[in-house]
């Protein structure tokens, strides 16, 4: 294979795998060959180093993209104060004192008139923007398409889990199509845009202030399973060559800043590295779970995580509950109840959970804080105790899991909007007292 034909064209879409380091070019001829920054780019692009990391991180910490684009990305104004999104918030979360309470909210309306970017509305989160630690979790309830208007985060990453509708999500790095069912990753910097084919989308986003997601390590699963490396799509280059005027939205330790540019900043004709978007296809899954007894933990169904610096407790642990077969004996085969030091925001979407019988809806969510009692609510426990234990496939649901190790503290908007359930805690009113021998 000569270096020509290894490079990925626009035609390709997507090049497969997980972290890899890709060459591609929308045009052929535009990515130099033999040097990152040669003394004239081909057609006069401009080269430019995206970091994604230190440029002294491990080698397998390190991320960063080399592009080459119509014009710098520092050509632009000043930033001024944005206005925007008037529900979106950032760490540190102090809006509200943290509640021990278990919490659920049904699944809020998409409002029209709002973009992806004005409408980000924050259910809470955990860490300091500042110190690069800890997570966001938001909603996003759009119904306009964000047309000539690009945006990107400064302050973590974004991972889209779409609930409701399709989402064309155009990068710098080249487009990704997006629908229900599968993920993408954004990373910290990165500019973009979401065009909504349906007219109307819903889903979940967390912003990770933290390490990048990666894949889990295996353990004694092998080497193979769970999420596999070659589902993951990171797209092909793809360049406009618009001189039009752009906004360009950044959110920058919290705030919101706004600047005109004169063109498309969607202008990177080629690009190389392993910095990227990508997005995932969670029925691709492959899902491990037991056969023989017992429920494993849920830690069995992780995508990705971020590592904190104490090894094996997340910053965050994004994991899903997918379509499978339940066959374990003599188990109680839902979830069991549970208090955890972590702490569990939950977003379903579609189908019904096997752990609750009503109450958490598709587009809706749920979050058990810190050492907060949960589990199945009394009438999911009296089904799965009197159950015939012979093997039944859960099916037409996936809910998810963003796990944290830090308290996720509520928004003002999370704690009095109507959404916000009054009667969550009743699901575990009904249990019947243990009866013990006399
Ligand atoms: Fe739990």
């Amino acid at each position: 294979m000569n270096v020509q034909t290894a490079i990925a064209s626009a035609d390709a879409g997507y090049v497969p795998g997980f972290g890899n380091h890709v060459a591609t070019e929308a045009v052929v001829g535009a990515l130099p060959i033999g040097r990152n920054s040669p003394q004239q780019v081909p057609f006069g692009l401009y080269a430019e180093q995206l970091s994604g990391s230190a440029f002294t991180a491990p080698r397998q910490e390190n991320r960063r993209s080399w592009l080459y684009r119509m014009r710098p990305a520092a050509s632009h104004d000043a930033f001024v104060p944005y206005a925007g999104a008037p529900h979106l918030r950032s760490a540190p979360f102090a809006e509200m004192p943290p509640s021990p309470n278990r919490l659920r909210w049904d699944a809020p309306a998409i409002d029209a008139g709002s973009d992806f970017v004005d409408g980000l509305t924050t259910y809470g989160g955990n860490g300091d923007v500042g110190a690069g630690a800890g997570i966001a979790i938001h909603l996003y309830a759009a119904s306009r398409d964000m047309k000539d208007r690009a945006f990107f985060s400064a302050d973590g990453e974004l991972l889209i889990v779409p609930q409701q509708g399709r989402l064309e999500i155009t990068t710098e790095l080249g487009r990704i199509d997006l629908a229900p069912l599968q993920i993408a990753v954004i990373p910290r910097g990165v500019r973009f845009k979401v065009v909504l084919p349906d007219r109307a989308a819903r889903g979940y986003v967390c912003e990770n202030y933290g390490s990048p997601f990666r894949l889990p390590d295996l353990g004694p699963i092998g080497a193979n399973g769970l999420a596999n490396p070659r589902d993951f799509e990171t797209p092909a280059a793809w360049f406009e060559d618009r001189e039009a005027p752009f906004e360009l939205i950044q959110k920058f330790q919290g705030g919101l800043w706004s600047t005109r540019l004169g063109h498309s900043p969607f202008d990177v004709v080629a690009w190389h590295g392993n910095l990227a978007p990508y997005r995932y296809d969670l029925t691709c899954f492959n899902t491990i779970n037991t056969v023989s007894f017992d429920h494993p933990d849920p830690s069995i169904f992780t995508v990705l995580t971020s590592p904190s610096e104490i090894a094996g407790t997340a910053n965050c642990d994004f994991v899903i509950f997918p379509p499978r077969w339940m066959v374990a004996e003599d188990t109680f085969r839902p979830p069991w109840f549970h208090r955890n030091v972590m702490s569990e925001f939950m977003g379903l979407i579609e189908g019904a959970y096997d752990a609750k019988e009503g109450g958490f809806v598709p587009g809706g969510a749920s979050l058990h804080n810190q050492m907060n009692g949960h589990g199945p609510d009394a009438a999911s426990y009296a089904k799965a105790v009197a159950a015939e234990l012979k093997p039944h496939r859960i099916d037409g649901t996936v809910a998810f899991m963003f796990e944290s190790r830090h308290v996720i503290r509520p928004t003002r908007w999370a704690m009095e909007s109507p959404a916000l359930q009054s009667d969550y805690d009743d699901c575990w009113a009904d249990f019947p007292k243990a009866t013990l021998p006399r």
